[in-house]
Parts: structure tokens; sequence; C-alpha cells
């Protein structure tokens, strides 16, 4: 197949795209593909400017659009390839949208009585008033330590742990930055475990043995610094789980696809308290895709090679 890959892109996760695309460039040729690799800029521009990359793109078989975050992961360069007409690994524009966003991932999956994080959304003029961010907190029954997310990201850029109100409103002040919506979360002590869901070219879709995350024990949680710099971090996979709690992530990574109405590829992040009931932290709808992240390492405990995957992942898109 004609395949173009998609890198790179405006969202703080530019870097971590790049190194996906190259993975998946590499594993797409050794499956003997003609690959394209494509680029956009840190502003969002195609490198090679817009008539090139639409000629590039329309000559495509397949597009693989292996971005993270805002602009790539969001629908916006799915609705992009919808136009084009060009068929494309992944999800959708509704369901990269809201899979992006924490706050509508949130709503959605609570609506299909999926357990999720406890969270509330602060926005605008509230998120300077601390005060009153702490009243809506206890009114949710949430307490100090909590985790403030931009509501719309990924790597953990500008995600902070408050334990008291002055490092609350500094979180605040930092995820702000980010997005004008902004999570925060209850801290939920427990095991965090991935799960990763791939649809096959006859429609079935299935789940790989789950991943338990060690994060680098220097680090306050599995921050960026714990996923991309630490030597430390740990991923544990097959993660020894009973064969309940096995069955209950991998029933309820499933649910969450289908609530969301995924296609292609998802991991789906869980927090697993002591009441053993699994609490879904957020979904990725194009998750790291080096040959070391959480997704392809799953796939392989599968008996999938990263290579192997990646060609399912064009195979299903252009079925
Ligand atoms: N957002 C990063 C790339 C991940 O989910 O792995
Ligand atoms: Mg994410």
């Amino acid at each position: 197949m004609k395949v173009v890959v998609i890198s790179g892109g405006a969202s703080p996760e530019h870097q971590v795209s790049l190194a996906s695309g190259r993975g998946i460039v590499k594993a797409a040729e050794l499956s003997g593909h003609s690959v394209v690799p494509l680029q956009l800029d840190p502003r969002g521009d195609w490198q090679d400017g817009n008539h090139e990359a639409i000629g590039i793109l329309q000559d495509a078989d397949v597009v693989v659009p292996a971005l993270h975050g805002e602009g790539g992961e969001d629908g916006v360069i799915q609705g992009f390839l919808e136009q084009l007409k060009i068929p494309y690994v992944g999800s959708g524009v509704a369901a990269s949208a809201v899979g992006l966003d924490k706050h509508l991932t949130k709503a959605v999956l609570t609506a299909h009585g999926i357990p999720v994080t406890p969270g509330i959304t602060v926005r605008g003029e509230d998120l300077k008033d601390t005060e009153s961010v702490v009243q809506r907190l206890k009114a949710a029954g949430i307490e100090f330590p909590v985790f403030v997310k931009p509501g719309n990201g990924g790597s953990s850029f500008g995600v902070a742990r408050a334990t008291d109100l002055p490092s609350l409103a500094a979180a605040l002040a930092v995820a702000a930055g980010l997005d004008p919506q902004v999570l925060v979360e209850q801290e939920i002590q427990g095991r965090e475990i991935d799960l990763a869901v791939m649809e096959f070219p006859d429609g079935r879709v299935d789940v790989a043995p789950a991943l338990e995350i060690h994060a680098d024990p220097e680090q306050p949680f599995f921050n960026a610094a714990a996923k991309y710099d630490s030597g430390a971090t740990r991923f544990v996979v097959p993660a020894p789980l009973s064969s309940a709690l096995a069955g209950r992530l991998r029933s309820t990574a499933i649910e969450v696809f289908a609530a969301l109405g995924c296609s292609g590829l998802a991991r789906v992040d869980f927090f697993v308290p002591a009441d053993g009931v699994p609490l879904v932290n957020e979904i990725n709808t194009f998750p790291g895709f080096t040959p070391a992240s959480q997704f392809p390492r799953m796939w392989a405990a599968a008996g999938m090679s990263y290579a192997e995957v990646v060609d399912n992942l064009l195979q299903t898109a252009a079925a």
C-alpha cells in the first residue's frame, strides 16, 4: 500500500509524535509498504506547504495520523482527511474529539455507567478563585491531594499534584496556561494499569494483556519526566492480575472503546484502588507509538511484533 505517516504538530507533544512517526515509518517499510513521511511543524503548518501536502495525501491508500494532542488527536486532522476522502488509521472525528477532551470523556463514560476518576471541571474566571474550587471539590466529595490537568492534552504536560490551597492555586495557573478548561481530580491510591484495544480487518475488537506502570519513585507521579526521561520507570507486562480483575479491565476497556465510538486503536488507562473496582483515568485515541511505548509492548505480549501491529492498523483502515 501507499502509506503516508503524519507526525509532529502544534501540540506540546510534537517531539513525542515525531518519535512515534519514525517507528511507524520504519515498520510499514519493513512490511513492504511504500511510505512517505509528512510533517506538521510546531506551528501546525505542513512542513512542505499546503499544496504539496494535499497532493501527497491524495496519492495515499492509507494515512497514519501519528499525532498526539491538540490539532492531531482531537478530530481536526481526521476531519481534514474525511474531507479529502482518504482512509486513515484510528478513530474518526467525534471519538477523537471526545477522547482528547478529559471533561467530555468523563461525561460520556459516566452516562454509560463506566466508573471514572472523580473530578470537576473549572473554566474561565473560576480558575482564579481557588477558594470556590475548594468548595466545589468538597461538594463533590473530593479531598486533597488532587491532580490538576489541562482539559485537553497528553504526556502529562501541565499536570501537577496539589496538596493544599497554595499548591492548588499554582497548579490551576499552570494548567490554565495550556487550556481554558482545567480538570481537578481526586488522587487515587492504587495500581496504574493500561489496556491496549485494537480493531482487526474483520471488525473484531480485541484487547492485549494489561500493562502495569511502576513510575520512577523519584518522581511525584507518572509525569512527563517519568514517561520520557527516566531509566527508573518500569512497565510490567503482562501485569500480574487475578483473572477476575483481568476480565473486568478487559471488558471495561472494550466498553470504553464502544461508548466513545472509537475505531482502529486506543489505549485505555486505569487506576485500580484497593477496592478492586477499576476507574478509567483517560483514553488515548492515538497513544504513544515508539517501539518502547505501552501500546506496542502490550501487543508484543499477545505475540504480535511492532511491525505486525502497524500492518494490522493499516489493513484495518483500508478494509
Ligand atoms: N499522549 C501520549 C503520547 C500517550 O498517551 O502515550
Ligand atoms: Mg493521554
